[in-house]
């Protein structure tokens, strides 16, 4: 499988490349970035991508016979200016997956099994009603919310026509690996995933079968632990 990857360089985007590269089943990656990525691998080709809203022929040309995308790229924090930050957590997203459905739908592009997925990392409490009155992060999470739900839309067009699957993944608190007291807290709190199992599950539902669009914590917990200990027991059936 050839996968799309944005964010390669983030928190979370990092580990997907990492679980990518261990991936037997995933032969390329196309990381697109707006620098040079710190690793070189076989399976890996990084791009420079200038404007996340512009897509030139010569990077089309680097994603062709891709089956996936998973994209990463975003702020935690507004950025500012606000223009500044609705370009970078809004514009470069919904523009990408236009690009990127309208391409793949094209017959010549069509991925091997028919279906191109689309995967967003979208994050906790996105807000769809732009006049409900928020407290916390209301800018961020009322353009979250809107560009969800243009997503959605694009998802239902091209649903329509066939060729592209649209899914929104919708974490909460994500743990790094390792640290045995926030181990102990992502059980605690409800809201929260593990980094690994995130990656784990954002990949899963890249690579598998047509299922809902909108992926919530509790699911992608679930989802993302059983695919991260299956890889833990076949890699050590390698080593044995
Ligand atoms: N971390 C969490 O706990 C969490 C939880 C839920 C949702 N999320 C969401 O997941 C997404 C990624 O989060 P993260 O924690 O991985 O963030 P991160 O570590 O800050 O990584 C952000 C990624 O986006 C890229 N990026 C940022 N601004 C860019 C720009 N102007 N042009 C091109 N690339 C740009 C960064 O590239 P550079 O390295 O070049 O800056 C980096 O690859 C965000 O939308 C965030 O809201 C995160």
């Amino acid at each position: 499988m050839k996968i799309i990857l944005t964010g390669s360089t983030g928190y979370v985007g990092s580990e997907v490349l990492r679980q990518c590269l261990a991936h037997p089943s995933i032969t390329s990656i196309i990381s697109l970035s707006r620098r040079e990525l710190d690793i070189t691998h076989p399976k890996l080709r990084a791009i420079l991508v200038k404007d996340f809203t512009h897509y030139p022929p010569e990077v089309l040309a680097e994603i062709t016979g891709a089956d996936a995308c998973v994209y990463c790229l975003g702020t935690n924090v507004p950025v500012r200016p606000p223009e500044l930050n609705r370009k970078i957590n809004f514009d470069f997203a919904i523009e990408t997956a236009r690009t990127f459905a309208a391409f793949f739908t094209e017959n010549q592009h069509k991925p091997p099994q028919g279906t191109f997925k689309f995967v967003y990392l979208s994050g906790a409490l996105p807000e769809k009603d732009p006049n409900r009155r928020l407290w916390v992060l209301a800018e961020n999470r009322k353009m979250r919310g809107e560009l969800e739900n243009a997503l959605l839309q694009l998802g239902r067009e091209n649903e329509r026509r066939g060729g592209v699957e649209i899914y929104i993944a919708r974490p909460g608190f994500v743990q790094p690996k390792g640290a045995f007291l926030q181990n102990w807290l992502v059980g605690k709190l409800s809201n929260a995933i593990m980094l690994d199992h995130l990656a784990a599950c954002m990949l899963q539902v890249a690579m598998g079968e047509k299922r809902d669009s909108i992926i919530e914590n509790d699911e992608l917990v679930s989802i993302g632990k059983v695919v991260a200990s299956e890889s833990t027991l076949a890699a050590n059936s390698h080593v044995t």
